[in-house]
């Protein structure tokens, strides 16, 4: 399992944008002259008050939906993989019980949470949380991995607690901008771990843990790379 982005620098990041703009410009043009039964042609058919989406509205939604419902979702899916290989007991209750796989996902998304912040916020007017006021016009990153761990809210945090029956995470964020892609991502998680264990119910790290190195940067939380061994499993 390998993610991407893992130590690119700005020139890197500037030129893989820019292919990327230019993939969608020409898939979306594609589109537009043969529409098929697909999302991008929905979006190029969309009208709103005679209104259509502009060329890089287009590029910007076709973007979005790649970088938020890809990147996440593996690095849900490698988090919990992380998590159950250096567990086997975890692992090999999972690997039994599948029907236990969707609350261990909760847990993976609290205590491994993918998207490490939320984007960018702007205070309209000072804000006190505790002891600290920040005033209006300041940009606010809120840290989701940090939330997610709060003792206030959760009992003993730092804990993986697979049966820990509590909803309450803020790992695809809050209010009007809560994650678009909840549903997709829960699902994919679910079917790719119930998947994974019904055919390698004994996977194990293929690397001592130490070689493990996380993703920098701000946004992803996973690791950049996560060798394993896949065991022998039923023939399927
Ligand atoms: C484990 C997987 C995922 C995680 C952890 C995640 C996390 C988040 C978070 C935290 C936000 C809110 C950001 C904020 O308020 O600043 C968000 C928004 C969003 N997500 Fe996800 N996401 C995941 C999967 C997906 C998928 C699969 C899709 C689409 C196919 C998607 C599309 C979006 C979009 C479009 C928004 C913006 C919504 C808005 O601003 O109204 N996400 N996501």
């Amino acid at each position: 399992m390998r993610s991407s982005g893992g130590g690119a620098g700005p020139a890197d990041m500037i030129g893989a944008l820019s292919a990327l703009v230019a993939y969608f410009g020409d898939l979306l043009d594609r589109k537009r002259a043969d529409p098929a039964d697909d999302l991008l042609s929905a979006l190029l058919a969309v009208v709103d008050e005679g209104d259509r989406l502009s060329g890089d509205e287009l590029t910007g939604m076709a973007l979005l939906l790649l970088v938020a419902g890809h990147e996440t979702t593996a690095n849900l899916i490698g988090n919990a993989v992380h998590l159950l290989c250096g567990r086997p007991e975890l692992r090999d209750r999972m690997a039994g019980d599948p029907a236990l796989i969707p609350a261990l996902v909760e847990e993976v998304l609290r205590l491994e949470s993918p998207a490490a912040t939320s984007t960018y916020r702007v205070t309209t007017r000072p804000i006190t949380l505790g002891d600290t006021t920040i005033p209006a016009g300041e940009q606010v990153l809120v840290s989701l991995l940090a939330v997610n761990r709060d003792p206030a809210r959760f009992p003993d945090p730092d804990t993986l607690d697979a049966a820990r029956d509590d909803g309450g995470h803020l790992a695809f964020g809050h209010g009007i901008h809560f994650c678009l892609g909840a549903p997709l991502a829960r699902l994919e998680a679910r079917i790719a771990l119930t998947r994974l264990l019904a055919r390698h119910p004994g996977i194990d790290l293929a690397v001592p843990p130490e070689n493990l190195r996380r993703r920098t940067g701000l946004l992803m939380h996973g690791l950049e790379s996560l060798p394993v061994r896949l065991s022998p499993g039923p023939a399927l």
